[in-house]
C-alpha cells in the first residue's frame, strides 16, 4: 500500500465511514480516552484522526490536534469541531504521520486508533510518535493484529491480497510488529467485536541523548558533607 492508494481508499470511505466503522470500533476509542489518564493541560495527538469521530470523547480541559492524510476525512472532521463547538480542539491538519512537522517532545500522550493497518511504513509511523511524544509521556494504539486462530489468520491472509484496494493490512502480527518498532508496551487489553483488536498502552522511553542532556543539566555532584 502507498499513500496514493491509502488517500483514495478514504476518499471513499469518508461519505459512509461513521455509519460503517463508527459504533464497532468505539469501545475501543472509549478505552484508549479513558486510560489517557489526561491532567488538565494536557497535549495530545491524535494521528489518522479521520472524520474526528473520537473528538467529543476527550476532556474539555485538554487540548487536542488532529492529523491526517485524507482531505475528505479531515473535511469531516472539521465539520465536526464546528458543529459541536469542541473548544478543546486545537487543530485538525493534513500532514503524513511518518513525517510529521511537529518540533520534537511537543504532546504528552500520542495515540493512533485503526492506523497501524493502514499506513505504508508503520514502523516509521511508531519513530514519528515517538519523536514528536515527551520522553516519559505515553503512546497509546487500537489495532487489529493477526488471530492466532488458524481458520480466520488464513483468511486474513488471503485477504491481505486486496489491501490496496480495502485500505487496511488485516495480518499486522503484533510480536513482529512491537519488535520492529522497539515499543516499550506495558499493557495489551483486547477490545471491540469478540476481543478482535487489541490496545496498547506504551512507555515513550526517554532517549540516551536525552537522558544525557538531563543528566548534563542537572546540579554538579559535590563531595558528600559531614
Ligand atoms: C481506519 S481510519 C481510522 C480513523 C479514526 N482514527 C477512527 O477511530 O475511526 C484510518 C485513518 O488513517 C489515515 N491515515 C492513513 N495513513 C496515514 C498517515 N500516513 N498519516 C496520517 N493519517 C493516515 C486515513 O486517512 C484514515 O483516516
Amino acid at each position: 500500500m502507498d499513500i496514493k492508494d491509502i488517500k483514495a481508499a478514504y476518499r471513499r470511505y469518508a461519505p459512509v465511514y461513521d455509519v460503517i466503522f463508527g459504533p464497532i470500533f468505539n469501545q475501543g476509542r472509549k478505552h484508549i480516552i479513558d486510560s489517557l489518564n489526561c491532567q488538565p493541560g494536557d497535549r495530545i495527538l491524535e494521528v489518522g484522526v479521520g472524520t474526528g469521530i473520537s473528538l467529543p470523547l476527550y476532556p474539555a480541559d485538554v487540548s487536542v490536534t488532529g492529523i491526517d492524510v485524507s482531505t475528505e476525512m479531515l473535511r469531516k472532521a472539521e465539520r465536526r469541531v464546528a458543529r459541536t463547538g469542541l473548544e478543546n480542539v486545537e487543530a485538525v491538519l493534513e500532514m503524513n504521520g511518518e513525517d510529521m512537522d511537529f518540533a520534537d517532545g511537543s504532546f504528552d500522550k500520542v495515540v493512533a486508533m485503526y492506523v497501524v493497518s493502514v499506513v505504508a511504513n508503520p514502523t516509521r509511523l511508531v519513530e514519528e510518535m515517538s519523536r514528536v511524544c515527551k520522553p516519559g509521556g505515553e503512546i497509546f494504539i487500537a489495532n487489529h493484529f493477526c488471530s492466532s486462530h488458524p481458520l480466520v489468520s488464513a483468511m486474513e491472509k488471503r485477504l491481505a491480497g486486496m489491501s490496496s484496494m480495502a485500505g487496511f493490512r488485516p495480518n499486522v502480527d503484533l510480536d513482529e510488529f512491537v519488535d520492529a518498532s522497539g515499543l516499550d508496551v506495558v499493557d495489551v487489553r483486547d477490545t471491540n467485536l469478540f476481543g478482535y483488536w487489541k490496545v496498547l498502552r506504551c512507555r515513550n522511553e526517554a532517549k540516551a541523548e536525552d537522558m544525557l542532556h538531563a543528566a548534563m543539566a542537572a546540579e554538579p555532584v559535590t563531595a558528600s558533607q559531614g
